[in-house]
C-alpha cells in the first residue's frame, strides 16, 4: 500500500507543487484547502479549514478511510495581510494566527498519535524567512511564523524517540499567487512597474536577485521526508537567496 501524504493549502502555489512532487514519488496525496484546485489533477481534494479543530479531525478521518494514517504532513497553507501596527485589525490578527499558527498546531496534533504508533512520521512546515526576521506591516504574519518555529521545536523534541521528525522551510520570495498579489499592491501604493517593485522592494534583501520557484521548495520538502534526512529534526532551512546576509 502506498504511503500517505497530506499537504495543506495545496490548491495553489507552493502547496500544489509539493503535492505534485509527493504524487510523483508514489504517495497517496491529499490536499486540504478551503478552495478547490484550479486545474484537474490526481491529488485528492478534501475541503478543510485548518483553523477549525472539528474540520481537521473530519478531514483526517476521510484520509484514514481512503489510504490509512499519515506518513507525511506538510503544513503549508497561508495568507497575508499588511497594515501598520496601530491600524492592524484584530480580526485580521486572529485570522492569520488562526491559520498559520493554530492551523499548524491542529493538523500536527491530529496526526501525531498515529505517527507515534507507526514509530515514524515526517512533518514539514512551510514557514518563511519571516519566521527568522521581521519586515514592517506584517505583525500577525511574522508573529505566527516565529510561533511555528517554537512549536516545531517542541514537536521535534516530543517526536524524537518515536521516529518523528519536524522541520521548517523558510522561503524568501516564491513566485506564487500570494506573492504576486503583494507585488500588485506595492505597484499601486508606489506607482511602480512590476520590475521596479521586484528589484527595489521584494528582492532588495536577497543577495541572489531571483524569485524561488515552488518546485524548488517542493524538492527540499521531499528530501526532508526521505531516509537520508532521518536524523534532521528541529531545523529551519532558509531558501531565500541569502536574505539579509549582505545588508
Ligand atoms: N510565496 C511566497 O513568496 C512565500 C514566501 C515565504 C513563505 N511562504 C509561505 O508558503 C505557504 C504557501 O504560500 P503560497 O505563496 O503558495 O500561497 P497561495 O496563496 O498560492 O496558497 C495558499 C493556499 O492556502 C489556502 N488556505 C488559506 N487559508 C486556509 C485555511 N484556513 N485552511 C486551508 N487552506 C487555506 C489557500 O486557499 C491557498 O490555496 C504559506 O504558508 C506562505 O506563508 C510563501
Amino acid at each position: 500500500m502506498s504511503k500517505t501524504a497530506i499537504v495543506t493549502g495545496a490548491a495553489s502555489g507552493i502547496g500544489l507543487a509539493i503535492a505534485k512532487k509527493f504524487k510523483q514519488e508514489g504517495y497517496a496525496t491529499f490536499c486540504w484547502d478551503i478552495q478547490s484546485p484550479e486545474a484537474e489533477h490526481e491529488i485528492e481534494f478534501v475541503h478543510c479549514d485548518v483553523s477549525k479543530e472539528s474540520a481537521v479531525v473530519e478531514a483526517y478521518n476521510v484520509v484514514k478511510q481512503k489510504s490509512g494514517p499519515a506518513d507525511v504532513l506538510v503544513n503549508n497553507c497561508g495568507l497575508q495581510f499588511m497594515a501598520p501596527l496601530e491600524e492592524f485589525p484584530i480580526e485580521k490578527w486572529n485570522q492569520l494566527i488562526g491559520v498559520l499558527l493554530t492551523g499548524t498546531f491542529l493538523c500536527s496534533k491530529t496526526v501525531f498519535s498515529d505517527m507515534k504508533s507507526q514509530k515514524s512520521g515526517r512533518i514539514v512546515n512551510i514557514s518563511s524567512i519571516h519566521g527568522k526576521v521581521a519586515s514592517p506591516f506584517k505583525a500577525a504574519y511574522v508573529s505566527a511564523k516565529h510561533g511555528v518555529h517554537g512549536l516545531s521545536k517542541v514537536m521535534a523534541v516530543e517526536g524524537a524517540e518515536h521516529g518523528i521528525t519536524v522541520n521548517n522551510i523558510c522561503p524568501g520570495f516564491v513566485d506564487t499567487p500570494l506573492m504576486r498579489n503583494q507585488v500588485k499592491k506595492q505597484m499601486e501604493l508606489n506607482s511602480m512597474s512590476e520590475e521596479e517593485v521586484l528589484e527595489k522592494i521584494f528582492l532588495k534583501a536577497q543577495d541572489i536577485k531571483k524569485l524561488t520557484s515552488p518546485e524548488q521548495i517542493a524538492d527540499l520538502t521531499y528530501f526532508l521526508t526521505t531516509d537520508s534526512a532521518s536524523t534532521i529534526t528541529g531545523e529551519s532551512y532558509s531558501v531565500s537567496g541569502g536574505w539579509g546576509m549582505g545588508h
